[in-house]
């Protein structure tokens, strides 16, 4: 299948692009009220991602309604737990809760490296069905969470300011915390190939819970994971977005990635020097810029703009969308981005 825009593929591979590419991180669901009304059709999250039309029908919302030039397949970064042996609730209002967590090395033997086929095949079905009925207008993102990430809820449970259970492992019992980050490193490699065989054009590992860890830390339990992902995956572009790991960014601009997520508080030319020349650069307006006005939405997002320059740049928001954004304040930065781009000038 022909792609009629690929500017975010040319844009990640580092090639010139007529202007630069734009997204948002949970641009599916949460802001717009079509999702909503998809999603009171059936009995709740959960369902609606395991059932592969309605999961193609959300996903292609926000290309329809906001413009975005990909779409990212809707689903979630906790259905890995789930396929290991590990299932969890969402919560109205409060979010993923599991009824049981790993407490310690003997919980171990109860999961397993997930069958990606058997156990992830809706997921699967919904990224075929969505790449059929795109038809080629923008190239579609595959994802799953960083292993550190996952590890979190496994072992928490449930959101959590500091995740203190699952820090408290990485000193208490870090043999076991290696065995089970390895475990979620293989399902996740697993998992991303299957997606890209399925249809997936890149894919993102979101690593949301980055900056809780000091700097050791995140290179032993977070960044040597995120490494053998990155050098597994060579099919399609792949990009990195640990929130939060400023001390990483380095290290990150040294792993084997196209693009490299930033959260609202890297500031860009830093960003730029110490992840290098190499790398396509994704982000960061913060996302608390669309409560302001649209005159206010506009001016962040042309500094923005301007501060990354014409190439090797994915304009997006420092973190996802918040929930009780404007659809329109959305349109707004994606409009400027459209109209603004420094390529266009050049
Ligand atoms: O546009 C998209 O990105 C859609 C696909 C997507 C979802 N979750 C759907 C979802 C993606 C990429 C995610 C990633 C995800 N999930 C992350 C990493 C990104 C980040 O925001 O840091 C994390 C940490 C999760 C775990 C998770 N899932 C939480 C904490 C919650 C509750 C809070 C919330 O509303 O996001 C979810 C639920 C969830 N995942 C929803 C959606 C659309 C809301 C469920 C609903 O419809 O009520």
């Amino acid at each position: 299948m022909e792609l009629k825009n690929d500017l975010i593929l040319r844009a990640a591979r580092g090639e010139k692009t007529e202007r630069t590419p734009v997204w948002l991180m949970r641009q599916a669901g949460r802001i717009l009220p079509e999702y909503r009304a998809v999603r009171s059709s059936v009995s709740g999250f959960i369902e609606l991602a395991q059932t592969p039309e309605l999961a193609a029908e959300v996903t292609i919302q926000p290309v329809d309604l906001l413009g975005v030039d990909a779409a990212i397949i809707f689903s979630d970064i906790l259905v890995v737990p789930e396929a290991m042996g590990l299932p969890y609730k969402m919560v109205e209002k409060k979010g993923p809760w599991f009824p049981e967590t790993v407490k310690s090395a003997a919980d171990l033997k109860k999961l397993s490296v997930a069958d990606v086929e058997s156990d992830l095949g809706y997921v699967l079905e919904a990224i075929k069905i969505t790449k059929k009925e795109l038809n080629g207008r923008v190239p579609l993102i595959g994802f799953a969470g960083a292993p550190w990430t996952i590890f979190c809820y496994m072992i928490e449970g449930h959101g959590s300011k500091t995740f203190s259970n699952a820090r408290k492992i990485l000193y208490t019992d870090p043999q076991m915390a290696q065995q089970l980050l390895q475990m979620i490193t293989d399902t996740t490699i697993t998992y991303l190939k299957a997606q890209i065989a399925a249809g997936a054009d890149m894919v993102q590992v979101f690593d949301s819970w980055a900056g809780i860890l000091p700097d050791d830390h995140y290179e032993t339990f977070a960044l040597s994971y995120i490494r053998q992902i990155c050098d597994a995956i060579t099919e399609v572009p792949i990009t990195v977005f640990a929130k939060g790991a400023y001390g990483a960014r380095k290290a990150i601009g040294q792993l084997n990635c196209n693009t490299v997520g930033l959260d609202w508080n890297m500031d860009i030319q830093e960003s730029r020097q110490l992840i290098g020349a190499n790398k396509t650069l994704q982000g960061n307006l913060d996302p608390a810029v669309l409560y302001a006005d649209f005159a206010t939405v506009e001016a962040k997002t042309k500094t923005m703009l301007d501060t990354f320059g014409p190439d090797r740049h994915i304009a997006n928001l420092g973190h996802g969308v918040y929930p009780d954004i404007d659809p329109e304040k959305v349109k707004c930065f994606i409009e400027t981005v459209k109209s603004y781009s420094p390529g266009l000038r050049k």
